[in-house]
């Protein structure tokens, strides 16, 4: 997927959430948008969802450019996992899996049988007939994961996935992506605020900062390019200094 000079001020807004930003990652790896609160890392993948319009700019999703002859067929090849939990909350997970699998055509007993063999992937075999409402926040994002790969996407998207979950939920996401991208060989794009995380599981990052590219390329050639940075972390504060973000 790739974005080229991409622009974007929200109405009303005074500054712009992005401003020519560019970067590109191959098809079959595990990408990572990194950058602070407020870099613009939700707008730039709301735009490639087609969520949101960019006031200019190039986005293509594989080969195909997101644009309204292509905007349905780019939706079918993309499972995204917003920042915010989006499940009703009174219904059990089978019952909200149930939902975003019909959403997607998906019906009957080859469903079901999906659907039970994500919730024992995501370790939530037992819990498939609670309410969502009595879940933890880890429950909650390993249950909103699901529902995003129910259609097979080709392109599974996740904004900051590990955002307000536990130790151990958080470890068992990373996994799954890692084991998912390999043996499905499906992409993944994965934002984050946390450097580290993204060092670990990430092939290639695009790191931002208000709106613009600061950094892009393998987290492991980065580091070496910067002799005097022991991580990722070190780089971009290298190139963005230390002054605290609102
Ligand atoms: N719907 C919106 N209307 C106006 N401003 C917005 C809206 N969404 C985000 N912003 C602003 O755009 C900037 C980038 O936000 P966002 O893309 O959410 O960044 P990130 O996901 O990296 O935290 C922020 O300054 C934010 O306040
Ligand atoms: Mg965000």
């Amino acid at each position: 997927m790739s974005v080229q000079d991409l622009h974007k001020t929200y109405p009303g807004a005074l500054e712009p959430s992005v401003s020519g930003l560019s970067f590109s990652f191959p098809r079959g790896i595990i990408a990572g948008l990194l950058g602070p609160n407020g870099a613009g890392k939700t707008t730039t993948i709301s735009i490639l969802c087609g969520l949101v319009r960019a006031d200019s700019g190039k986005v293509q999703v594989f080969d195909l450019a997101q644009d309204v002859a292509h905007r349905e067929a780019i939706k079918r090849l993309i499972g995204i996992v917003p920042q915010q939990i989006a499940l009703f909350p009174q219904l059990t997970a089978v019952e909200n899996l149930v939902y975003f699998g019909n959403l997607y055509g998906l019906k009957g007993k080859p469903l079901r049988d999906k659907i039970d063999e994500f919730l024992l992937r995501f370790g939530l075999e037992k819990n498939g007939h609670k309410e969502v409402y009595k879940f933890s926040g880890g429950m909650k994002r390993r249950t909103n994961i699901i529902a995003a790969l129910l259609h097979d996407p080709q392109l599974l998207i996740l904004d900051e996935p590990t955002a307000g979950v536990d130790v151990q939920s958080r470890n068992l996401i990373l996994q799954f992506l890692k084991d998912y991208n390999q043996q499905q060989g499906v992409s993944i794009l994965y934002t984050s605020h946390l450097l580290e995380e993204a060092q670990s599981l990430c092939h290639e990052v695009a790191v931002i900062d208000v709106g613009r590219l600061v950094l892009q390329g393998q987290p492991s050639q980065l580091i070496q390019q910067h002799p005097e940075c022991r991580n990722l972390e070190d780089v971009f504060l290298h190139y963005t200094g230390l002054a605290v973000r609102d």
